[in-house]
């Protein structure tokens, strides 16, 4: 369980998060969404570890890993996939894939994972993650990363942002399919309305603050009636 008790964080002379008080169940998915700006990115960085919170405490399973550094909390379970994929030049889709599933992965299990995110794995596997993969491919070879890691909490920022409509209904099933594999919690930041249907709870982010927190039932009917500076897509 993931417990955020009072945590705020500044920049620039900016409260960017204002005293986040937030539960994370074992084994739920949950999806965090509200406006742009609202904070949404600088909170998962805050779990990950790579933003430190200027007061506050963050817990994993009643363990108090707020002055843990990234490694530390990745190594004890928590993977995150940013809202804008990290190149590693030098380092090949197989080198990466195997590295976080922290063992000694055949050729055919690591293009499984790749195959599981819609990619073809042959075309990939030996691939450099560099400048020349296209953002989508990037994207999803992050998510073949993370799924990789099978961690007890896996954040994902934005995981849609720039998988074309066709692969998304796909990586909808991948989710679910991560849930209910990994028994983990999965944390995903998202302004889809198809990723929010599956969520167990959804947490509304904005202005720094949890606006609303409840099932889908409670808050879907008011966040798209409520306008929060931000567009939501219905699906046509
Ligand atoms: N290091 C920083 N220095 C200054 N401002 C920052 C910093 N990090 C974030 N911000 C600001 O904090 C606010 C929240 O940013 P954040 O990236 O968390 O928003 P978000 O909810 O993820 O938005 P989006 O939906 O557009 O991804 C924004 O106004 C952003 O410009
Ligand atoms: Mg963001």
């Amino acid at each position: 369980m993931l417990e955020l008790k009072n945590v705020s964080f500044s920049a620039d002379g900016r409260e960017i998060l204002k005293n986040i008080n937030l539960v994370i169940e074992n084994e739920k998915f949950v999806v965090i969404t509200g406006p742009n700006g609202g904070g949404k990115s600088t909170l998962a960085k805050v779990i990950a570890g790579i933003q430190k919170p200027d007061s506050g405490q963050i817990l994993l399973d009643g363990q108090d890993i707020t002055d843990w550094g990234i490694t530390k909390r990745a190594n004890s379970g928590i993977s995150f996939a940013f809202q804008q994929p990290v190149r590693f030049k030098g380092v090949t889709v197989k080198d990466l894939i195997t590295l976080a599933s922290g063992k000694n992965l055949s050729t055919v299990a690591a293009c499984e994972y790749l195959s599981e995110v819609g990619l073809c794995a042959k075309d990939y596997i030996d691939r450099e993650i560099n400048g020349s993969l296209s953002g989508g491919e990037l994207k999803r070879i992050e998510i073949a990363t993370v799924m990789a890691r099978k961690t007890k909490l896996t954040l994902f920022d934005e995981p849609e942002a720039g998988i074309d409509l066709w692969s998304f209904k796909n990586l909808i099933n991948v989710f679910e399919k991560m849930h209910s594999e990994i028994k983990g919690s999965i944390l995903i930041i998202s302004h889809q309305e198809r990723i929010l249907n599956i969520a167990d709870q959804i947490v509304v982010i904005s202005g720094g603050q949890v606006a609303q927190v409840g099932t889908k039932e409670e808050v879907l009917p008011g966040l798209f009636g409520v306008d929060l500076g931000c567009k939501y897509f219905k699906e046509a």
